[in-house]
């Protein structure tokens, strides 16, 4: 079987070593998670003479920022037509805006910290490979239009397979992520900030002039906290409702010459992205795609297949067992734009997500706002941005689609789950979620062939978890949430690992589940 978590970026680039938080700490400013947004947050901070503490629960960059493809576009997932109808053309012009600073800083960085991460500037094609998408294509070449971006139609796309029409944006660009992350985060340490891994944040409290960082290795005491883990940790439910999690997936395969040097985007459904990349003197092709909800497929190989096939029609090249196959996390909002700024009923405690599968420059454009706000007190992304706006989400049709999920989990994860008979079947390494002597249970067999259970309620907010055979993980179709087989917290909004509870002995036969309880509470464990 192949490795489904075999990133191109792990390659040559060691893992770094800081040390845990050790007892209590007073700065201006804690950050919790080094992913970009945290990275970037914490380097503008100390820059400016703060003192910071960046926390983060596993490695620098082991989250979502280790296994992004890269594309540093101002060509957003949400188009540009829909940003200005929701938002309109200030607002979409803003957003363009927006992504364009995020390049030019991590330009700014690459170029004054000498980064060897191959940052590099290319065009962007956004293209309709069928002459039915074209309708689409021309819709969003004129908003870029009435937005002045660089872009214009072409009918010379640099692939190697025929299409209807390309949309070239100039003056994109990409780079090599782990490289990049790993310098800035160790300029941020050599010039004073203070970095704690393998530190996970349970809590955040503000009361009074300093806000407290509950973590599992001691308490740190801010001014302000920035909350970069991904998804909001601090906040229970009202964010999440304007929040979807989406899992994406990437392979990076060999090619003898290089491919065009340039970004390209589908507009297919489920869509591609596709880029190239230098690793010494190996020339790879990357192509990402094929998106579901988080928890939503029954079996995540199948997406991989799916790119596969892709490639081989499109690339004619099989994807070899030793190719380089990935999946990570997305988080969609509902509107179309980031959620970035202060949480809810907070004065001092900041969040930033929903960057769909743009997050690279939206963390790092999140990054920019947070260290302004903090710094002056204000940004010119205040408003766009608001974490707690209301319009357009209220009228945004996705919204009503993406939040019937939460109840729906906490309602249809409930009926009948496979019984004890399915406890043998379940193969070394894999894991399933079994109605087991009157109760769930997320059971897990480990290599040795070892069963071990856990309780399958997300402790988040309580929807039932399911079984990533690919990742190995527990995943939480509500909100994201990934546990690992022994019930460590991978993703967040959940902070604390699932329980773990015993294998009940089973009787010859079992009878059926108790009925199911109302929603939003698990039936009590006997
Ligand atoms: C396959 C794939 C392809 C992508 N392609 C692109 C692309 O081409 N261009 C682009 O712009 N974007 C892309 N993205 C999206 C982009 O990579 C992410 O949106 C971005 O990296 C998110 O950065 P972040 O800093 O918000 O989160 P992360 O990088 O996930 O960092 C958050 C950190 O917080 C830590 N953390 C979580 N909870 C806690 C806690 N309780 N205590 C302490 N630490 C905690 C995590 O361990 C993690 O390290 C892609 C994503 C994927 C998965
Ligand atoms: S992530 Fe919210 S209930 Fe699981």
């Amino acid at each position: 079987m192949p490795n489904y978590t075999n990133s191109l970026w792990s390659e040559a680039v060691p893992s770094t070593t800081y040390a845990p938080l050790s007892g209590n700490l007073t700065v201006d400013v804690a950050v919790v998670g080094a992913g970009i947004t945290g990275v970037t947050a914490a380097r503008l901070l100390q820059a400016a003479g703060r003192r910071v503490a960046l926390v983060e629960a596993r490695r620098v960059g082991k989250g979502e920022t280790g296994k992004t493809t890269a594309h540093l576009t101002e060509a957003l997932d949400t188009r540009y037509h829909t940003l200005i109808s929701r938002f309109g053309v200030d607002g979409a012009r803003l957003a363009a805006e927006g992504q364009r600073l995020a390049i030019e800083q991590i330009a700014t960085f690459a170029r004054d910290l000498q980064i060897p991460c191959d940052f590099r500037r290319v065009p962007g094609y956004l293209y309709a490979e069928k002459r039915s998408e074209l309708p689409e294509l021309e819709a969003e070449a004129h908003a870029i239009e009435k937005l002045g971006l660089a872009a214009a139609l072409t009918g010379d796309v640099p692939l190697p397979f025929p299409v209807a029409r390309g949309l070239r944006f100039e003056n994109q660009a990409t780079f090599h992520p782990r490289v990049y992350l790993q310098a800035l985060v160790e300029a941020a340490a050599r010039d004073g900030a203070r970095l704690f891994e393998e530190t996970q944040v349970v809590g955040i409290e503000e009361s009074g002039s300093l806000c407290r960082v509950n973590t599992d290795r001691g308490v740190i005491m801010a001014r302000d906290v920035i909350v970069a883990a991904g998804v909001p940790i601090s906040n229970r439910f009202l964010l999440h409702t304007k929040l979807a999690a989406y899992r994406t997936y990437a392979v990076a395969f060999e090619q003898p010459a290089p491919a065009a040097d340039a970004l390209f985007w589908d507009l297919a459904d489920p869509y591609h992205y596709t880029r190239s990349q230098k690793i010494g003197d190996r020339n790879y092709v990357i192509v990402g795609g094929d998106d579901h909800k988080v928890g939503e497929d029954e079996d995540t190989a199948v997406p991989f297949i799916h790119l596969e096939n892709h490639v081989r029609e499109k690339f004619g090249r099989e994807v070899a067992a030793t190719d380089y196959r990935w999946s990570g996390q997305i988080i969609v909002p509902v509107d179309g734009l980031p959620l970035v700024g202060r949480n809810s009923a907070s004065t001092h405690i900041y969040v930033a997500s929903g960057y769909s599968g743009n997050g690279i420059t939206n963390g790092t454009l999140a990054a920019m706002v947070l260290s302004d706000q903090i710094l002056h007190g204000k940004s010119r992304f205040t408003e766009l941005l608001d974490p707690t706006r209301i319009k357009p989400l209220a009228s945004a049709r996705s919204f009503i689609s993406e939040n019937v999920d939460f109840p729906k989990h906490l309602i249809q994860d409930r009926l009948p789950h496979p019984g004890p008979e399915a406890l043998a079947a379940i193969p070394a390494g894999e894991g399933q979620v079994l109605s087991l002597g009157g109760q769930r249970l997320a059971v897990y067999r480990n290599a040795n062939g070892e069963l071990s259970a856990l309780s399958p309620v997300c402790t988040h907010l309580g929807c039932l978890v399911h079984w990533n055979t690919t990742e190995k993980s527990w995943d939480c179709p509500c909100h994201g949430s990934r546990f690992d087989p022994h019930g460590r917290v991978l993703n967040g909004p959940a902070v604390t690992a699932l329980e773990a509870r015993p294998i009940p002995d089973l009787p010859e036969t079992e009878d059926e589940p108790r009925a199911p309880a109302m929603p939003g509470q698990e039936q009590a464990t006997p």
